[in-house]
């Protein structure tokens, strides 16, 4: 089984993208650190906690990680998520404990205290936890396995300034850490995710399904919709974070490129844009897998299969 850390900020697909790695039998969760993004990181922490105990997993312990950014305010996006982050359905306040120690510091110590090369940390919010943990435990480098996260844009742009994906925009500082960090890095960016769409046969599948978790996906999903399909016009919202996990458990569903990317930290309206070269016409080094497309049905199926095995 693949040992993974999930640094997340939930969000509605976040919390999907926690239940796809619940249910599968190939990966081992070590953990989950959240972090300040789409709401306030005790919300996120919060939010986590309630997606373990949906899912019966109380076993798993949740730290709360960084409160801001490196260099700048936090950025949310209620107008997307609704108030608590993970508008949709009605879950009670989760009775797990967070843990007392920072989630910068888990991500450090479980990753000196494995075998190196063992450890995939996956990050579906803004990078600030694990940037911090580069700075201050440069050796982690070196141990982690690989980084698989969802942030980026190429073709697509952007979906919070003309120019820029969230994840990116709301810390560019941390991503340019993690993008120079020298560590195997897996990008999966607008590119695909727009890509994977909740559309309404798909939406009507989750809501025929029995299980709480598939109600709540089913209800979560349905409320992303409110906001995503005025916005885009499109015949569903996209499903951002389960990509990433998608990708670790079935990666010949995407193809993309090794290149190099690079986040622009400052500028009003290029903050947190990506710069891709995609074509190799620079003389920068590849320090990315950069996903570019996804068989969308082939994910839609694994995601509902892994879904219905959960309570
Ligand atoms: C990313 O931004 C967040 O709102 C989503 O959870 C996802 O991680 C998409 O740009
Ligand atoms: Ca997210």
């Amino acid at each position: 089984r693949r040992k993974i850390i999930i640094d997340t900020d939930p969000g509605q697909d976040d919390a999907i993208a926690l239940m796809l790695a619940l249910a599968s039998p190939h990966l081992e969760v070590l953990g989950i650190v959240s972090v300040a993004g789409n709401v306030p990181v005790a919300q996120t922490a919060t939010n986590a906690c309630k997606i373990l105990e949906l899912a019966d997993r109380r076993d798993i312990k949740v730290y709360a990680g960084c409160a801001r950014p490196l260099r700048r305010p936090p950025i949310t996006a209620e107008h997307v998520h609704g108030q608590s982050g993970m508008d949709g359905p009605v879950l009670p306040a989760p009775t797990i404990a967070l843990q007392a120690q920072h989630g910068v510091d888990f991500l450090i110590d479980t990753i000196r205290a494995h075998p190196a090369g063992t450890i995939t940390v996956v990050t579906l919010g803004p990078m600030t936890n694990l940037a911090m943990a580069l700075v201050k435990a440069p050796d982690i480098a070196q141990r982690v396995e690989q980084v698989v996260a969802m942030g980026g844009a190429y073709s697509e742009c952007g979906n919070i300034t003309p120019n820029a994906e969230f994840n990116m925009f709301a810390d560019p500082d941390a991503a340019d850490i993690v993008l120079h960090g020298q560590i195997p890095l897996t990008l999966l960016p607008l590119d695909v995710t727009h890509q994977f769409l909740v559309t309404p046969p798909r939406l009507a599948q989750l809501r025929a399904m029995p299980g709480r978790c598939a109600q709540a996906a089913a209800s979560m999903l349905g409320f992303s919709e409110r906001f995503d399909l005025k916005k885009y016009g499109w015949e569903g919202a996209p499903l951002h974070d389960p990509c990433t996990i998608g990708w670790l458990l079935a990666p010949d569903l995407f193809s993309g490129r090794e290149v190099n990317v690079s986040v622009v930290v400052d500028g009003p309206l290029m903050q947190g844009a990506t710069a891709v070269d995609w074509w190799h016409v620079t003389d920068r080094p590849v320090n990315a897998r950069f996903l570019r497309h996804v068989d969308s049905d082939g994910l839609w199926s694994l995601l509902a299969d892994h879904l219905a095995r959960l309570p």
